[in-house]
């Protein structure tokens, strides 16, 4: 299949790229480099050895959203574009709204227009909110969520299924992804945050560098084994993975689907720091720190649907995630 990636450049998306074409598939990519940068474009060429289709462009820009359609038959668009980081949705709201619902109601329009309607769609384990049973199955209610960035995803889901329930030519695929970390094992590519990491590993991973002085651990009371919150994540690679088992379910008009993409095994952040301190041997200096604000204790899914359906499960296990969040890391130190 012929697939747009919007958000292409990012964590996921050039990591999605390499497993898209391994399965056969050709991929074009549209990002406005907000988030990303154009090196880790020509890394992903270095890997897959061949030159990726990139245009520079916003997806709220409709002109060049009409423009790409015009001059490109797309089978199916995944959908990663977006702003993600939660601190930074709460200080500012309408910068996050307006920016995930329009570059999501261009998009769709546009593909409309293009009789182009197959969608893979980022979604994300916030909408669960805090779940009310823990594995989380597809099942399981979505809850309030707390910020405006889990808010986008949980109103963009519902904007999806109203359009494939009012028009069935549609296939529309919700993936909720639970935590992803780690790095393609070549270490050219992995996440590249701006400015101070708000997310666990490359948190970890900058204080074993020794960018940072110690590791904040946000919580030790919580109502897990050890005391901190306890996550579900899935190695960055398996993820991409299953955006290829989601296109199968495209092929095979799936209508609406939705699945959770994670390993079905929680870790709590001290689980985490002492494995990368014992795979990779390097020191993780930390000290516990107050809760932060709208973290719930725990998280993990029931991965089983997507296994049934799509023949997808992660390989990776935490030791796998941990080796090579940390060689990305020591390569590349300040990024790309
Ligand atoms: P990322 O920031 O690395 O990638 C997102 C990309 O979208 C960036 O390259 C950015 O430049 C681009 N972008 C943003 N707004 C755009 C716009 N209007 N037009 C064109 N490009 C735009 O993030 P990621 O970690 O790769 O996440 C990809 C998707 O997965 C996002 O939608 C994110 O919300 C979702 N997600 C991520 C996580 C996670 O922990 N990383 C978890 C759940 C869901
Ligand atoms: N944590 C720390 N110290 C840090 C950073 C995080 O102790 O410096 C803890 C958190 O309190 C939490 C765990 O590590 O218990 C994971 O935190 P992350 O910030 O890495 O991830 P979250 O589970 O909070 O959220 C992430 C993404 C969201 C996405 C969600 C899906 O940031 O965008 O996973 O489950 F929606």
């Amino acid at each position: 299949m012929h697939i747009l990636l919007t958000g292409g450049a990012g964590y996921i998306g050039s990591h999605t790229i390499i497993e898209l074409d391994k399965a056969g598939h050709s991929v074009y990519v549209v990002d406005n480099l907000s988030n990303s940068n154009p090196e880790a474009l020509r890394r992903v060429a270095k890997i897959i050895g061949k030159e990726v289709p990139f245009v520079e462009a916003d997806v709220r820009d409709r002109k060049a959203m009409d423009a790409l359609f015009e001059a490109n038959r797309f089978d199916a668009v995944i959908h990663f574009a977006g702003l993600k980081s939660v601190g930074e949705s709460v200080a500012m709201p309408l910068e996050y709204y307006e920016n995930n619902m329009n570059a999501t109601f261009v998009l769709l329009d546009v593909m409309r227009r293009h009789n182009c309607k197959n969608i893979i769609f980022s979604s994300s384990a916030t909408v669960y909110g805090e779940p009310a049973v823990i594995p989380i199955t597809e099942e399981c209610p979505k809850g309030h969520c707390t910020n405006p960035y889990g808010q986008t995803k949980s109103m963009l889901e519902e904007v999806l299924m109203d359009l494939q329930r009012a028009d069935k030519a549609w296939n529309v695929v919700l993936l909720r992804y639970f935590n992803p970390i780690g790095a393609h094992p070549v270490g050219t590519i992995g996440e590249n945050p701006n400015g101070i990491p708000n997310n666990l590993m490359p948190y970890i991973t900058q204080t074993a560098v020794g960018m940072r002085k110690e590791l904040g651990v946000f919580g030790d009371d919580y109502d897990t084994p050890d005391g901190t919150g306890v996550r579900d994540y899935i190695h960055v690679c398996d993820l991409a993975s299953g955006h290829v088992a989601a296109l199968q379910a495209i092929q095979k008009n799936c209508g609406l689907a939705i699945y959770n993409l994670g390993t079905g095994h929680g870790y709590s952040v001290l689980d985490v720091v002492k494995a990368f301190i014992k795979v990779n041997g390097v020191d993780v200096p930390y000290v516990i720190k107050p809760r932060r604000p709208g973290d719930i204790a725990t998280c993990y899914c029931n991965p089983a649907k997507a296994k049934a359906e799509l023949g997808w499960e992660a390989k990776y296990g935490i030791e796998e995630m941990c080796r090579d969040s940390w060689n990305w890391q020591k390569r590349n130190p300040k990024g790309y």
